[in-house]
Formats: structure tokens, sequence, C-alpha cells
């Protein structure tokens, strides 16, 4: 069938062209990832560099299956092997202390690696015919929006990349849930909320999971910040992000539309009110948080499209993937302001 061809021509050269060392737009169920072979050095800095990355935050190493957990950690703790077992193919990304394999320029020179075997069936097939050991960070530059579609990545990255496989929008919208492992695997961090939720974890692994998200410290030097979903400035559109309870949306809306922000866009669930704001300058959220997380880089990214200088936003409530909305917004917030 011709769109079976074309399907397996599109995952050939896909193929074809991280061997020799390129990189590829890769649809995940959280958001599109900008992958490379993780062996090879010069296919990873190339990869820092179109980011605009720096050397020293670590990228994850996408797996075919949870049977070549072994290859990149030297260490692979039961907690480990159970959460593989329970979340994989899904959005979890476990930290491990890693073997030699795991690559300085990909590890950021840390004893650890991060790996995951992700849930798109696109990738899934990318990685079983590569054989696993994909590093691929989000395919947006350092410190901006994640892509969920293959139109964002070109829009983000356009020329530099060598190909943008499109696997439609991301089902889950937001990254992956970090946990760390390697500190002590009898007791399990979150250092990234994602769709995978630290209640279930916990339940899993029969012990309380942490969530040692880290809220970051405009003093810390970069250098010393291991998780850059934790950088001040992250998650970041070009309009200044900030958060408002819906009952005080519209007089916030009102405020922040007079001089010197020339255009604001509320973004809050249908029947919010905002009277001050054009109407061309209201997105409509969905309600319901795992709803909400599916269209949130989509939302900031339009939001930038009618360049606007104030996205004002209406969080979902904290159940779900609420949590992990309001923890991009927070720190989408802590970029650039309107003053
Ligand atoms: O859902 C996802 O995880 C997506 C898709 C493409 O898989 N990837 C993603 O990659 O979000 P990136 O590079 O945007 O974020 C990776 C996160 C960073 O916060 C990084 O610091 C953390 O993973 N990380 C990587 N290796 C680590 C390690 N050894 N220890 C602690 N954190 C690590
Ligand atoms: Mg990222």
């Amino acid at each position: 069938m011709a769109a079976m061809d074309t399907k397996s021509t599109a995952l050939d050269r896909a193929v074809a062209i991280l061997r020799r060392g390129g990189l590829v737009g890769l649809p995940t169920e959280t958001v599109y990832g900008l992958a490379v072979d993780a062996s090879n050095e010069v296919a990873v800095r190339r990869m820092f560099a179109v980011k605009g990355r720096p050397a020293s935050h670590p990228v994850i190493v996408h797996l075919a299956g949870p049977e070549q957990l072994g290859e990149w950690g030297r260490v692979v703790p039961a907690a480990a092997v159970l959460l593989a077992e329970t979340f994989w193919p899904g959005p979890l990304t476990l930290v491990l202390k890693r073997t030699g394999k795991a690559l300085d320029v990909v590890t950021g020179g840390q004893d650890t690696v991060a790996v995951r075997v992700p849930s798109h069936p696109l990738a899934l097939e990318v990685l079983r015919a590569f054989g696993g050991g994909l590093a691929a960070p989000s395919a947006n530059r350092f410190g901006q929006v994640s892509p969920t579609t293959a139109q964002h990545v070109r829009d983000d990255l356009g020329a530099e990349v060598d190909l943008v496989l499109d696997g439609g929008p991301c089902t889950v919208g937001v990254e992956s849930t970090i946990v760390d492992l390697a500190t002590d695997p009898d007791q399990p961090r979150i250092l990234r909320t994602g769709a995978v939720l630290g209640s279930e974890i916990g339940r899993v692994l029969g012990v309380p999971v942490a969530v040692a998200v880290a809220e970051p410290d405009p003093g810390t030097p970069p250098e010393e910040i291991r998780v850059p979903g934790a950088l001040e400035a992250h998650y970041s559109p070009r309009a200044g992000v900030v958060l408002v309870a819906a009952e005080e949306a519209a007089a916030r809306a009102e405020e922040l539309t007079r001089p010197p922000v020339r255009r604001a866009v509320l973004i809050a669930p249908a029947g919010v009110e905002a009277p001050a704001i054009e109407p061309h300058l209201r997105l409509e959220s969905p309600a319901e948080p795992d709803a909400f997380a599916r269209v949130l880089y989509a939302l900031l990214r339009e939001a930038d499209a009618r360049a606007a200088d104030v996205a004002l936003v209406v969080p979902p409530p904290e159940s779900g993937l609420g949590a992990a909305v309001r923890d991009r917004l927070r720190r989408a917030a802590r970029g650039r302001h309107p003053a």
C-alpha cells in the first residue's frame, strides 16, 4: 500500500540519517524530541549547538525497551525494573548510575544517566530499527517553549534539522516525569513532574515518593543547575506570562492592557470574563487539566503568534496533569516580564 510505503520510507530515512550522525525531529507522546545517536559524540555536540543548550545540561537517552536498562545503568535497582515494567513505554524517565556507554557529552559529565522508552508508535519504530540509544532533548531552542507538533519543530529549528517525522500532535503535551533512583533507590525522588504521578509511583514501589522539583534560586550559577527545567526562565514564550486566579482575571486584564503593556491575551476556560480584552486576544483553554496539558505549549505559541506582550493565564486545577501544567507555567512566568 502507498501509505505503508511512505511510512517505511520515512522510517528508513530517519534511521539512515541517525546512523550517519544527523538530527531527526522525533514525535513522542510528551513533546517532540531532537534525536541523535547517543554514542556519536560529534552528533550530540551538533544537537547541543542547534538547541543552544549549555554543555553542562544532560539529555535523556531513549531506549527501545526495558531490556536495555542494563546497557546504560551500571546499577539497575529492583525499583527501576518495577517502574520500567509498569510504565514503559510511557512518559517516565529514570535516573540511574551510568555505565561507560553513557558519554560525558550526554550526561553533562555526571555519574548518572536519564533513560526512558517513549510510547509514541513512530518513536518506538525508529528506536527498534535503530537499536535504541537516541539522545533527545525537547526539539526547541534552549529555554523556549517545547514543541508538540511537527510544525512547531520546523518553526523553531527549520533547516538545522535533517528530517522531522510527523507523528501528529503529542497526546500528553508536557515533558516526562523524571525520577531519581541513583541517589538512593529506596528513596525515589521526583525531579520533574509529568503524566506519571508521584502517587502512582509510590503505589507501585510501596514507598513514599518525595517531590524534589527544584525551585529556581536566581543566585545559582548555571553550571550548578542539573535540571534545566529548574532554570529561572524556561518554557518561556516571548510574551511575559502572568498567572492569575479566575476571579481576578478581569481586573488584572484591565490593569495589564494599560500602557506600557500594549497587548495582552487572556488564556482561560470558557466562562472567565475579561471585559477589557479585545475578542481576538482571548484564547480558550480546556477546563480539564489533562486536556489543558495537551494544548499548553500551543496556546503559549499562539500568544506569541498574536504578538501579545503579556499572556495572562488562569491555570487548571492541580489534579492529574494539572500539577505539571502549573509547574511549567510558573517557570514560564519567571521568564520575560512586561515591565
Ligand atoms: O518527555 C521528555 O522527557 C522529552 C521527550 C523528547 O522525551 N524530553 C525532554 O528532554 O524533555 P529535555 O532535554 O528537554 O529535558 C531533559 C531533562 C532535563 O531537565 C535534564 O536536566 C534532565 O532531563 N536530565 C537528563 N539527564 C539527567 C541526569 N543524569 N540527572 C538528572 N536529570 C537529568
Ligand atoms: Mg526541554
